[in-house]
Order: structure tokens, then C-alpha cells, then sequence
């Protein structure tokens, strides 16, 4: 969850590294620091607190030097303080780190015997340590941190460099990082948007590689210290991209892209008049009988599974198994050789996620992951792999990426019940059209944002909230509750409707409102029945439906109309105005809308 920068090249390294670092303020941090080479020294600020804290320092310092490296840190070993933040120096190695040495301890022992001395409580403060005394033990900086690295136990991605030696050294090993590629300049950095507004070329390290990067270029060695070739690929995010966009928030903005984030996850990727799917990332897949699905991930991704069980059960008529990814690589899950195991996440570094598919693919499974970020790990260790193309998701609050996960979930149940001709062409060219309608009707609900912002005022000051839902529309609202407490810090708790008589109903009164999610689907009469308990108990209901006349509308205190799709697409329609009364109640109590407090954008470590 840290943020990793690096840079070499002929313009001033602490600008470039700085600029570099607030572009990666959204993955949550709570300290920074720099490290910045004249060729002869290099100098180190760094401090607990945010990276602008850290540039007032750096410009009365006046850093000075082309090469160098910098960190935001979100603490895992040792509380935030200026001591614990990185860079972290030893003798003329400096080092910044993103992960978790699980042996940090027993490697600390072993240098305090040699006579190293510690300054910090991180584990992270091992590693420029160990380099050093490779250094000291004949290696040159890259043998010694080749060496260093067989000695580290856990997950590690690096960024080094060498008082009076112009190289820069990266390492990735179950830590996200990549090389971003200038001309005639070179960067590092723990993901793309950093480095966006210098570059859209990037080579993504696979874990093993160390890369070495001087002013003539960049040379990677794989894990057995071969020299290896990376592919360059082309990320096309401009910097308006990840820029707000206008939007006070990057949320607020993400929320809006939908329409088109959903296109483009759609696009290219329906054969209309075959009525078809296409996915070029599956065309290897091997399509023997399926006898049942997996669907593993965390948080709102874990929603989209729950989403998609509901779309595969009903369509192709084989067993799906949704299961937390912190749950399932513990619970010695019953997979066996041929099972299929799809796993979602947004950034595709989430550890109990690829922790999961590493226990799911041990266990003989195929692994599938539905990702949004290229390069990532889950999305290159998984057997295939689909992109979600929401673009970069800023905001830590997923928005974009849930109702593009959906998306995908939706054309790969098509995808399945074609080639597994569990359905009639026709029917499946019925619902591809459907789908194709989705962006607009998206667009439609956003056009009545304004509704949902006035709506938002009169519940900002609740303590506590009640999402009811049946159906597929439960999973729906287990989502919405999780926006409201992410960002506002209202508790907030999804509940299946038809559970609500067996407990949650002592909870009711008015001071306890309820928002009840009632499509005119097959659970409708039996959520009149819920909203009318409710009502009854003096709580306020809050109506989402694509009713136009809904027979509870005259009763409750809001009613939300969101346009009509088929069952499958109901929850990408109705997750919206969720996400946007969440977000406006936020906004409203003033919370970091983007940042929210003890929260990260991704959760790499356990
Ligand atoms: C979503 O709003 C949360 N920020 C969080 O639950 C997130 O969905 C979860 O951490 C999984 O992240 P991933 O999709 O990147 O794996």
C-alpha cells in the first residue's frame, strides 16, 4: 500500500520525484520522504505527514542532483514518525520499500552481531543493511542486492541507489512495480499513475526481476540473474485521465465515467450479428465441461461475485461457490482439478486475493481473474485473465470498477452459454442488446444526481442505516451500505429482506432509516411487505425502484426511480444512485472523500 518513485535522467530528480509522489497520494500514506543524488552524496529528507508537508522542506533545502528515489509510507511495522519513514540509509545504500519482511527480525539479530545498529522500528530498515554488507563482502551494488534478496522472506518491491554510483536499481518480488521508460530518462514506480504525465511506456517487472537502470538504459535480470527482455507496453491514461476532471473528487469523477468506462469494457468485445462474445484474452482457454465456478475476491469485488453467482446460476444452470479470498485460502476449501476459479479485483495486488488463487491453483483449479489494472500480479498469474477497461480508479472507494466487473461477469456468462450452447442464439442477441443499452440508462440515473444530492442533505446526520434487498438486488445493497460506511463513517449494514424479521427489525424506529432496493422483479410483493413492516415501525423508507408507480411510493419518505433492464444488468443501474447518495453525504460531513481515514486503495498486504 506504499508508493514507490524513482528516477534517473538530466532534469532535477526532487521535482520529478516529488510531482511523482502526489500522484500516488490516493493510495493512502502517512509519512513521505526523498532521497536525491549529486553524483557525490545523497541527501535524504523525510517526515511523517503528507508529501506537500515534505516540499516545503525539500525547497527550503534545496536538493540538488538527477537521480533519486522517494516513498509514501502507510505504516505496517512501526507506528508513522519521521524515524520510521523511509528512505532508509545505511553507510551509502538508501533504500525504499513496499511490502512486508517476514523475517525482518532474524535478520536484524544477524547484522546486530556484525555490528550494524538500527535507528527505526521497521523491517524495511533490514534491508539497506544487508545490501551493505554484501557490499562489504566484495559484491559490487547489483550482486549484493541479488544476494541481499535470496536472504528476504516475504513480499518486497525496491527502489536503490549507491552514494557516487549513477545506477538505479529496482526489485519486485510480490510487490507491484514497474519501469517507466522517458526519453533518455528513466523512472520507476509502484503503479502507472504516478509516472503518466512523463511517460505511457512501461515495462511491468515479474517477481524475480531486478532492474538496472543508468542514464544508457534499462537491463533486467530475472530471478536466476539472466538477462531477461520486458515487453514495453502503451498505457494510454492521459494525466487528465487521472486527473479530477473538474469533479471535486476523483470518486465523484469516477462515479460520472461510468457510461463510458462501461463501453469501453464492452467494446470490441460483442459480435452482434453472431450474437457472440469476444474475448481475445480467453482465446487459449481450454473449454472442457465446467462442473462448477468459484468466485473469490474482497470488499466491493467481493459484491460483484455475489452479483455474478446470481447471473451464472440463472443462465447456465452450474454450480458457482462465492467466497471471501480471506476466508477461502484458509478454509482448506473443497477444490478439486477441472473447477473454475474466478477472482476479481480492481488493482489486482490484493494479497488474500492472490493469496486465494495461489491455494485455488495448487488445488488443481483454472484460474480466471477479472482485473482494471494492467500488469498487475493477480492478472499475471491467473491461467487467463480479463481487463476491466474502467481506466485508473483513483478514489479508494471502488465505484467504476463494481459496475464494470458486472459487465464482464455478464458477457462471460454469455460467453459460456454460447460455446456451452446452453442457449438460443436469438435469446443471447436479445440480452447482448440489452446489454448495449446499459451505458445510456447509467447516464439517465446520473442525470438525476441532483435528486439524490437534496436527498443526501436530509439523512447526513443519521447514526446508523438499514440497506434492504432481495435477490440479486441483495448483493446490490450489501454494496451500497459498504459506500455509506466507507466514506461518510455512518455504520451502515446491507441485510436480505426476507432476514429482516429474524433480528434486524428490533433495530427499527425513526431514527433508524431503511433503504429498500424494489425493482418490479419477482421479490416485489414480498418487499411491499418489508417496507410496509417498516413503515410501521415508524422508520423511514428510502424507495430505489424503476417503478414508475410502485404501490408503497405514496408511503415512504424517498422514492429513487432508476430506468428498467433485465434481472441480470438490475444491479449496475440500481448500484448508482448508492454510490451517489454515499457519496454526497460524505461530501456533506466533510470527510476525506477519496482518502478515507484507515483506508487504502489497495490492500497489499494481510
Ligand atoms: C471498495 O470500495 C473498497 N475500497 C474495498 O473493499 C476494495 O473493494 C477491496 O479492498 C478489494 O480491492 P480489489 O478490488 O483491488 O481487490
Amino acid at each position: 500500500m506504499c508508493g514507490i518513485v524513482g528516477y534517473i535522467g538530466k532534469n532535477r530528480a526532487d521535482q520529478i520525484v516529488i510531482e511523482a509522489l502526489k500522484r500516488l497520494e490516493y493510495r493512502g500514506y502517512d509519512s513521505a520522504g526523498v532521497a536525491i543524488g549529486d553524483g557525490q552524496r545523497i541527501r535524504i529528507i523525510k517526515k511523517k505527514g503528507k508529501v506537500d508537508d515534505l516540499k516545503r522542506l525539500i525547497d527550503k533545502d534545496e536538493l540538488s542532483g538527477t537521480i533519486g528515489i522517494g516513498h509514501t509510507r502507510w505504516a505496517t511495522h512501526g507506528v508513522p514518525s519521521d524515524r520510521n519513514a523511509h528512505p532508509f540509509r545505511a553507510h551509502d545504500i538508501v533504500v525504499v520499500h513496499n511490502g512486508i519482511i517476514e523475517n525482518h527480525l532474524e535478520i536484524k539479530e544477524r547484522l546486530k552481531k556484525k555490528g550494524y545498529r538500527f535507528q527505526s522500528d521497521t523491517d524495511t530498515e533490514v534491508i539497506p543493511n544487508l545490501i551493505l554488507y554484501y557490499t562489504r563482502e566484495g559484491f559490487d551494488l547489483v550482486g549484493a542486492v541479488r544476494r541481499a534478496v535470496k536472504d528476504l522472506k516475504g513480499s518486497y518491491a525496491l527502489a536503490i541507489l549507491r552514494e557516487k554510483e549513477r545506477i538505479l536499481v529496482g526489485v519486485r518480488h510480490e510487490s507491484p512495480l514497474l519501469i517507466g521508460v522517458g526519453d533518455g530518462e528513466y523512472f520507476i514506480a509502484s503503479d502507472a499513475p504516478a509516472l503518466i504525465s512523463k511517460t505511457n511506456r512501461f515495462i511491468f517487472l515479474e517477481d524475480g526481476d531486478i532492474a538496472v537502470l543508468t542514464d544508457d538504459g534499462v537491463r533486467i535480470l530475472d530471478r536466476n540473474g539472466e538477462n531477461v527482455e520486458r515487453e514495453i507496453r502503451e498505457v494510454n491514461w492521459t494525466p487528465m485521465m487521472a486527473e479530477k476532471g473538474g469533479f471535486k473528487h476523483f470518486m465523484l469523477k469516477e462515479i460520472y465515467e461510468q457510461p463510458s468506462s462501461i463501453s469501453d469494457t464492452i467494446l470490441g468485445r460483442i459480435l452482434e450479428e453472431k450474437g457472440e462474445i469476444h474475448f481475445e484474452e480467453l482465446e487459449e482457454m481450454p473449454l472442457s465441461r465446467i462442473r462448477k465456478f468459484w468466485m473469490v475476491a474482497c470488499g466491493t469485488s467481493y459484491h460483484a461475485c455475489l452479483i455474478g453467482k446470481y447471473i451464472f446460476e440463472r443462465n447456465l444452470k452450474i454450480p458457482v461457490e462465492v467466497d471471501l479470498a480471506s476466508e477461502f485460502r484458509y478454509r482448506e476449501p473443497p477444490v478439486r482439478k477441472g473447477d473454475f476459479l474466478i477472482l476479481i479485483s480492481q488493482s489486482g495486488e490484493t494479497a488474500d486475493t492472490i493469496a486465494a488463487m495461489r491455494e485455488g491453483k495448487k488445488r488443481g483449479a483454472y484460474t480466471l481473474s477479472i482485473c482494471n489494472v494492467l500488469g498487475s500480479t493477480l492478472s499475471r498469474e491467473t491461467d487467463s485473465t480479463i481487463f476491466t477497461r474502467a481506466g485508473p480508479e483513483i478514489g479508494v472507494a471502488s465505484t467504476k470498477a463494481f459496475t464494470t466487473q458486472i459487465a464482464v461477469l455478464f458477457m462471460l456468462m454469455l460467453f459460456f452459454a454460447s460455446r456451452m450452447k446452453t442457449k438460443e442464439k436469438k435469446e443471447i442477441k436479445k440480452m447482448i442488446s440489452e446489454l448495449k443499452k446499459i451505458p445510456h440508462k447509467v447516464n439517465e440515473v446520473l442525470e438525476g444526481g441532483a435528486k439524490i444530492e437534496e436527498m443526501s442533505k436530509k439523512y447526513m446526520y443519521y447514526k446508523n442505516f438499514l440497506y434492504l434487498g432481495r435477490g440479486i438486488n441483495f448483493p446490490t445493497v450489501l454494496e451500497g451500505a459498504l459506500k455509506l460506511k466507507e466514506i461518510s463513517y455512518i455504520h451502515a449494514e446491507g441485510y436480505a429482506a426476507g432476514e429482516m424479521k429474524h433480528g434486524p427489525i428490533a433495530l427499527i424506529d425513526e431514527r433508524m432509516p431503511v433503504l429498500c432496493l424494489s425493482p418490479g422483479d419477482s421479490t416485489y410483493s414480498k418487499m411491499c411487505s418489508n417496507i410496509e413492516e417498516v413503515i410501521s415501525r415508524q422508520g423511514k423508507v428510502i424507495l430505489i425502484t424503476d417503478m414508475d408507480s410502485h404501490g408503497m411510493a405514496k408511503k415512504v419518505e424517498d422514492v429513487f426511480v432508476v430506468p428498467k433492464t433485465i434481472y441480470e444488468l438490475q444491479p449496475i443501474v440500481s448500484v448508482i444512485p448508492l454510490q451517489l447518495f454515499a457519496y454526497h453525504i460524505a461530501n456533506f460531513l466533510g470527510t476525506d472523500v477519496d482518502q478515507p481515514r484507515n483506508l487504502a486503495k489497495s490492500v497489499t498486504v494481510e
